[in-house]
C-alpha cells in the first residue's frame, strides 16, 4: 500500500507549483505528509468518558439534551472486524456492541449508560446511528443503528459470498429509561457497505454506502481514486410491515460518509476522501433524487459532519451556531494504524468549524473562514470520527460562553470531552 501512496506523493509533487491549494488539500486528506506532525489543539480542559470503547458515531437528541452513541465495547473485536475500515478478519469472536447514553449536562461526573436491548439477541457490530422523535412525542426515541453482521453464508472457498451482511436495526427507547426495545431489522440489496444513517421518521431514513467494493484489489483502486471519483452512494429507504422500498437518492458525491441535519431540513453529507462537506435537500415523495446545493473543502477526511445550534445566542446577541466537520487527518495513518494489536499506533484527527452562513450562502468563502477547533496527533484519541458540541448555560458558568466538545473514535479506548471557549475558538 505504501508504494501507491509514495507514487501519489511524487505525482502530486510534480503538479505542486501549479495546483498548490488542491494538492495541499489532498495531501492532508490522504495523510501523505510523512515529515509533518500534527500540533495538538485541545480545549481548556479535557475529560475521558468511562466505558465508551470504539464508539464511531454520536448524536445529540435535542428534546432531551442527551447524547446517544453506539459502541463496539471491545478493542480487540473492533480492530478485527470493521468493514468500513477494511478490517475483515472473519469474526470468530462476534461483536456484542451496545447503545450508550451520556448526559452532557452532568459534566463534573461524565458517565455513560449502556441500554439493555430487549427483544434482541445480537450480535451488534456498531457503526453509524440515527435518532428520530415525533414532535408530538419527544420522549420516544427511535434509534436506527447499523449492524455489520458477518455473513453466515461466507466460506473461505467462496467466491461469490461477501464476508459481511450488514443491515440496519431499529430500536425504540423512552428518554430516561435504561433500555431500548428492538422493533425490527431492515435489509435491502442497495444497503451494501452502510456507514451512517439519517432518521427521517419511524419508517423512513437515509443511509450512505461508504464503498462499492468490500475488499480486494478493486477496493484498493477505489480508495486511491475515491477523492476524485467515487462509487459510493446515498440510499433513501421507507418501509412498512410488508416491504422495504429503497432508491438511490444521490450518487454524485465521491466519498459519501457521515450524515447530519442542518437547519430547515437541510441534509449535511461528509465526503470522506474527497475532504468536503456537502449541503443537500431531502428526497421528495415522488422524485427521490436529492439536490446538492453547494459544498466546501475541508482539509481532513470528513466523517460525521453535523450542525451545532447555539441555544444561548439570545443572551449576548452572538450566535455561534455552525457546522462541525470531524475526521481523520490522513487516511494513510488510519489504514496502517487501525489494526495495531497493542492499540497504540497514533491515528491523527481533527475537528473543523464553519459558521452557519456557510450552509446558506453559496458564495461564502469556506476556505477563508473555516476554523480548526480541535486537533490531536493520535495519542490522546486514536482517530476522530464524530464531534458534537453542547453549549454550557452561561448562567451556570460565570457568564462565560463555553461548550463541551464531545469527540468519539471508531478505534479509541474512550470518548473525550474538551471544553471550548466560543469567543476564542469559534468567533
Ligand atoms: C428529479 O430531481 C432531480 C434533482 O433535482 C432532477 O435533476 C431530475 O431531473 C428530476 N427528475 C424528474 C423525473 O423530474
Amino acid at each position: 500500500m505504501a508504494v501507491f501512496f509514495y507514487f501519489i506523493v511524487t505525482l502530486l509533487g510534480a503538479l505542486g507549483a501549479w495546483l498548490y491549494t488542491p494538492v495541499k488539500h489532498y495531501v492532508a486528506v490522504f495523510g501523505i505528509q510523512p515529515f509533518e506532525s500534527l500540533a495538538n489543539i485541545h480545549g481548556v480542559e479535557t475529560r475521558f468518558i468511562p466505558d465508551t470503547i470504539a464508539c464511531e458515531d454520536l448524536e445529540y437528541h435535542v428534546p432531551s439534551g442527551m447524547l446517544y452513541t453506539a459502541c463496539v465495547g471491545d478493542l480487540e473485536i473492533a480492530r478485527n472486524w470493521n468493514p468500513g475500515a477494511d478490517a475483515l478478519v472473519h469474526p470468530d469472536k462476534k461483536a456484542w456492541g451496545s447503545i450508550v447514553v451520556i448526559d452532557p449536562k452532568a459534566s463534573n461526573t461524565l458517565k455513560s449508560q449502556k441500554l439493555s436491548l430487549e427483544n434482541f439477541e445480537g450480535p451488534l457490530a456498531t457503526h453509524g446511528i440515527g435518532l428520530y422523535s415525533a414532535p408530538s412525542d419527544p420522549n420516544v426515541v427511535y434509534i436506527y443503528a447499523i449492524n455489520h453482521l458477518p455473513n453466515p453464508k461466507y466460506a473461505r472457498s467462496s467466491e461469490t459470498e461477501e464476508k459481511a451482511a450488514s443491515q440496519v436495526e431499529l430500536f425504540v427507547h423512552t428518554v430516561g429509561s435504561d433500555k431500548a426495545q428492538h422493533l425490527r431489522s431492515i435489509t435491502h440489496p442497495l444497503v451494501r457497505t452502510p456507514n451512517d444513517l439519517l432518521a427521517i421518521s419511524e419508517n423512513e431514513f437515509l443511509v450512505t454506502n461508504d464503498h462499492y467494493y468490500r475488499e480486494g484489489m478493486m477496493r484498493t483502486v477505489e480508495k486511491l481514486i475515491s477523492g476524485f471519483h467515487g462509487w459510493t452512494d446515498l440510499i433513501h429507504l421507507r418501509f412498512d410491515d410488508n416491504r422495504v422500498d429503497a432508491a438511490v437518492a444521490l450518487d454524485k458525491i465521491p466519498g459519501n460518509n457521515g450524515l447530519g441535519w442542518g437547519p430547515d431540513q437541510q441534509v449535511i453529507v461528509g465526503d470522506a476522501l474527497g475532504g468536503h462537506v456537502y449541503f443537500a435537500s431531502l428526497p421528495g415523495p415522488e422524485n427521490r433524487t436529492m439536490t446538492i446545493s453547494h459544498y466546501h473543502p475541508i482539509d481532513c477526511v470528513v466523517d460525521n459532519a453535523n450542525f451545532f445550534v447555539d441555544p444561548f445566542a439570545g443572551i449576548d446577541g452572538k450566535d455561534y451556531s455552525g457546522y462541525l466537520m470531524p475526521g481523520l487527518y490522513g487516511a494513510f495513518q488510519f489504514i496502517s494504524g487501525f489494526g495495531d494489536p497493542k492499540f497504540k499506533a497514533p491515528i491523527p484527527g481533527q475537528v473543523w468549524y464553519l459558521p452557519a452562513i456557510a450552509g446558506k450562502d453559496k458564495q461564502f468563502d469556506g476556505t477563508k473562514h473555516r476554523k480548526l477547533i480541535f486537533a490531536d496527533d493520535g495519542h490522546t484519541i486514536r482517530s476522530v470520527t464524530t464531534a458534537v458540541l453542547v453549549a454550557i448555560d452561561p448562567k451556570t458558568n460565570s457568564d462565560k460562553r463555553e461548550g463541551w466538545l464531545f469527540v468519539t473514535s471508531v478505534i479509541g479506548a474512550s470518548m473525550l470531552a474538551t471544553k471550548i471557549d466560543f469567543e476564542t475558538a469559534l468567533a
